[in-house]
């Protein structure tokens, strides 16, 4: 992939986290109700293939207990998104790895 195209798929990611209001639950940086995104990223950058489709699922179906103490909530995904928007949304989150 260029760089270029990177930068497009990136933004990509973000805005469909706004189209699908994830961000009431979920920031970059911080703990909210949600994990941050940092977060999510640094514990699975890296993982095998299983782990990016679980968030795939786990961002079109909701998911739970995967941060016992972090939050007693769960995520609620959303039905609407598509599996390839599934995959860019993932995409877009394992890039905030620092
Ligand atoms: C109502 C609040 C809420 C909304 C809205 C929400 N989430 Fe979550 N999300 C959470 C909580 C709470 C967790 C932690 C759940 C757990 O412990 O497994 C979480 C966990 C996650 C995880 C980590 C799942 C795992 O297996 O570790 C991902 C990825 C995620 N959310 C993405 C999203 C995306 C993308 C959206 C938008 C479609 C979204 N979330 C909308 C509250 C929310």
């Amino acid at each position: 992939m260029s760089k270029g195209q990177a930068f497009q798929e990136g933004q990509m990611g973000l805005r469909l986290m706004y189209k699908y209001t994830c961000l009431t639950c979920h920031s970059i940086n911080k703990k909210t109700i949600g994990p941050s995104f940092e977060d999510i990223a640094k514990r699975y950058y890296g993982s095998p293939p299983q782990y990016k489709q679980r968030l795939e699922r786990s961002i079109i179906n909701g998911g739970t207990g995967e941060w016992v103490g972090i939050s007693m909530r769960n995520c609620v995904g959303n039905k609407k998104i598509t599996p390839q928007q599934a995959t860019i949304m993932t995409e877009w989150i394992l890039s905030n790895k620092k």
